[in-house]
């Protein structure tokens, strides 16, 4: 559908035209004085620079057009110098509300032919636990993914795991240094090796630190760990084996971590998948002269005339020939290009990392890696930090793990849920798992992805405020009047019979975890459960009421506000959208007696608007990447 501020822009500019002046005056935006208006096109002082003559003459008489029109505008008035302040009509705004609830995806179009993009995200390393520091790529790649995945493309995440290199290797020297009859230590072993792992994860989270520790500061366990390395990059026998053995433990315990975060990678990626590439990638950059010797390193220089820091070649060999970050990411592009060809590849990385793709990106594209189709993004995010301003600590100073952070927000949720409790313990729980996933999302991408900021238990799990709890008690709320608007209806015996069951509120149980409501931009998944339009739907007629009015300006908003998501892949602005879709909601719930609305179409409105203002904000979550309960 177009965009609503579009439709009144088309009107103001056939007014403009109409009086004999360019249409392009006649752009309307979103008013900055609610309190004086709705909308306002400020055109006339553009066009009285080229006019020559004084706003207001512009203004005035298309102003007096379209007062005319009074099926678009309700008021019309000219403010001096020469703005245009407007107000819509409620049947304007009810005839594209109405259209919204008839189309599944509100009057958001899905890009044509959007082919493939790749989320890089998660980022976690194998042997270590996922910390806090983990989290935020999680999160906002995760939202990331489901945007684009909503837009149309054919989205793919990639976990792209750090399982390669110097944390590995120090692993093995440890292992060796405790289990030296281990048989994968014996070099003349030519038999199978065990299935069973000889560790498990809380001893392999205890070898790394251990491991890595012991590096500062013995010299010899360094040189070991190095060693170790480079014969686990020559392929070892032995040692591939213990590394498949870290990989199996490691990342069995990694999915279920981010599975507790509501994350899903469609591919397990790991930084030595470039490996197979980079043989053939260096010879074709080094054939192409792209790849330079340099100090008797093999680099790639991206410097740009017009600079104004500087950039350091990318690395593909270290003069000891061996390959760095810089190499397998460089390495994964060409992987990525060939499995893929995708539109764009996202990386969803700690800020900090923002030169390290600067260069690779630059040397994608110089060597013709990637083309002009296809488009490289950073998103660099920044630090979460305690209420001290610091990066997040344990109270005892350590890194805190994420699933104890987890741990911490659902125990403040469920207290505050205990407090005035009508559930059972059981239920308590669960929803609690519930609102606190959302109360930590919410409270994290709720920022702008670049920005630092705090983490802070209270805020995140109130209930009032800018909130992913508050958000989730808009929906919980709608739910319970649609149930009982339905409970009522059945008792009159008036209910529609083309309504079905499933659209009067319920989704799938205590958990809510079915994501039912929501849907992907794929065509398969477009046609998945409550991805059809709201089906008997009563017509939206808006009764002009102050609340219920603005209301339905939130609404009439979405398919914008997701054209802009989408572009600028920027989830905090989801956030800020379905926060004042909430606080509409609540001002509407506040002055509008929906149930005791004696009067049916009346009723049946507000009953369609409720329908509309819950679809679009479990959509919202689903973008979000987490889920609305059926009580709070
Ligand atoms: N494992 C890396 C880290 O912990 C993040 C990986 C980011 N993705 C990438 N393609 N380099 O810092």
């Amino acid at each position: 559908m177009k965009r609503f501020i579009d439709l009144l822009t088309d009107e103001v500019s056939a007014a403009f035209e109409a009086c004999g002046f360019e249409a392009r005056f006649g752009r309307v935006v979103l008013s900055n004085r609610p309190d004086l208006c709705e909308f306002q096109c400020s055109g006339a002082m553009a066009a009285a620079k080229t006019y020559k003559t004084a706003p207001v003459k512009i203004a005035q008489p298309v102003a007096d057009v379209l007062a005319k029109k009074t099926d678009v505008f309700a008021e019309v008035a000219v403010v001096m110098p020469g703005f245009i302040n407007l107000k819509v009509s409620p049947g304007f705004l009810s005839d594209y509300a109405g259209e919204m609830t008839s189309d599944a995806r509100m009057g958001y179009e899905t890009l044509a032919d959007a082919g493939n993009v790749v989320v890089d995200y998660g980022g976690a390393n194998v042997a270590k636990p996922l910390h806090v520091g983990h989290l935020r790529s999680a999160v906002i790649g995760e939202s990331v993914k489901r945007i684009l995945s909503y837009a149309g493309y054919n989205a793919v995440g990639d976990v792209h795991l750090g399982d390669w290199g110097l944390p590995i290797g120090q692993i093995i020297a440890e292992l060796h240094f405790r289990k030296p009859d281990l048989v994968y230590f014996d070099e003349d072993y030519e038999g199978e090796y065990p299935e069973e792992a000889p560790f498990t994860i809380s001893e392999l989270e205890e070898i790394y630190p251990c491991a890595s520790g012991k590096c500062k500061t013995d010299e010899a366990f360094k040189e070991a760990a190095r060693q170790a390395t480079m014969e686990l990059q020559s392929h070892r026998r032995g040692y591939m084996a213990l590394w498949h053995h870290i990989m199996s433990v490691s990342v069995a315990d990694l999915k279920k971590n981010y599975d507790n975060l509501n994350v899903h990678f469609e591919v397990w990626g790991k930084e030595s998948d470039a490996e197979n590439y980079i043989p053939a990638m260096i010879e074709r950059l080094k054939a192409d002269g792209f790849a330079e010797e340099s100090d008797g390193a093999l680099v790639v220089h991206v410097k740009e005339e017009t600079d104004t820091k500087e950039i350091p070649p990318c690395m593909l060999l270290k003069s000891n020939g061996a390959t760095v970050y810089d190499t397998t990411d460089l390495a994964t592009i060409v992987e990525r290009m060939e499995k893929y060809d995708p539109r764009q590849i996202v990386y969803v990385v700690d800020k900090r990392q923002e030169l390290h793709f600067e260069q690779v990106f630059r040397a994608a594209r110089k060597s013709g890696i990637t083309g002009e189709a296809n488009r490289l993004r950073f998103i660099g995010f920044g630090t979460m930090n305690g209420k001290d301003g610091k990066p997040f600590k344990t109270r005892e100073g350590g890194v805190m793990r994420l699933e104890n952070l987890i741990g911490e927000i659902n125990d403040a949720v469920m207290k505050k849920m205990t407090e005035n409790r009508t559930m059972s313990e059981e239920e308590t729980a669960e929803t609690a798992k519930i609102v606190g996933l959302a109360a930590l999302k919410y409270g994290d991408l709720s920022n702008q992805a670049s920005k630092d900021y705090v983490f802070d238990v209270d805020r995140f799990t109130s209930f009032e405020g800018n909130t992913g709890p508050y958000i989730l008690y808009t929906i919980v709320r709608i739910k319970s009047i649609l149930a009982k608007y339905e409970e009522m209806t059945a008792d009159r015996g008036e209910q529609e019979k083309n309504v079905p069951a499933s659209e009067t509120g319920s989704v799938s149980g205590v958990t809510g975890r079915a994501e039912s409501s929501a849907c992907a931009g794929n065509k398969e998944s477009s046609e998945q459960d409550g991805c059809e339009p709201i089906r008997g739907m009563r017509k939206i007629c808006c009764t002009g009421e102050p609340s219920e009015k603005a209301l339905l300006r939130e609404l009439v908003k979405y398919n914008d506000v997701m054209e802009g998501v989408r572009d600028d892949l920027a989830p905090h602005r989801i956030c800020s959208y379905i926060y004042d879709v909430s606080d509409a909601f609540s001002a509407f719930y506040r002055d509008v007696h929906i149930l005791s609305e004696e009067d049916a179409a009346k009723r049946e409105s507000y009953i369609a608007m409720l329908r509309l203002t819950k679809k679009i904000l479990e959509q919202c979550i689903w973008l979000l990447g987490f889920d609305a309960p059926e009580h709070m």
